[in-house]
């Protein structure tokens, strides 16, 4: 009795698992704009700080994310960047869940983490450099070989905004 009650539990436990790399992670980088906004991008794309591609990606070291996009909007003086991060997990069905990262990846000035500023109308290619090995406490929350979103927000002094989330398979170390 005992014993198939375990079961059952093992059996529901395995069924509830989520798979490891959702959305293909495993093997592939996924990307999407993620905010309303007068820019569009066209490719997000990571590298190693050589510029040569690697993936899984690497959050323990700056990562170097390179967007191309058409500016439609105004020449932006400077842009704050505020970045968000999720995990996936099962325990309230398979999805991804808000990393707390107590605001330290708010407000930050986006101009001296790559961005060219101020940011010219027009279709242009810049990279930002994601360090997240600046702030030990997110590192110290991250799984090595685990899947995560990160969502990049940039905003202007007016409101304007431009997104890009990433779904990737990341080391840590
Ligand atoms: C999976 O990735 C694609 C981009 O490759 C994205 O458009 C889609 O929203 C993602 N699906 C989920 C459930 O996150
Ligand atoms: C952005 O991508 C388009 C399409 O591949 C390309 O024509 C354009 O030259 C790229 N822009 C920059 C600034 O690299």
């Amino acid at each position: 009795m005992f014993r198939s009650f375990i079961f059952v539990l093992i059996f529901i436990g395995v069924s509830y698992c989520c798979e490891k790399f959702p959305n293909g992670t495993e093997t592939t980088l996924n990307w999407f704009a993620s905010c309303p906004s007068k820019a569009t991008i066209y490719t997000v794309t990571t590298s190693d700080a050589n510029g040569n591609p690697e993936y899984p990606i690497h959050l323990g070291k700056p990562l170097p994310v390179h967007v191309n996009l058409t500016n439609n909007g105004d020449v932006y003086q400077q842009l704050k960047l505020n970045i968000n991060i999720w995990t996936w997990g099962g325990w309230s069905g398979c999805s991804w869940h808000t990393l707390p990262t107590l605001g330290m990846l708010n407000n930050l000035d986006a101009c001296s983490y790559g961005v060219p500023c101020p940011v010219p109308k027009g279709n242009q290619a810049m990279t930002l450099t994601i360090d997240f090995s600046k702030f030990q406490n997110i590192i110290d929350l991250l799984q090595d070989d685990s899947p995560y979103q990160v969502q990049m927000v940039m905003t202007a002094d007016n409101g304007d905004q431009v997104c890009a989330t990433v779904q990737a398979r990341c080391r840590i170390h």
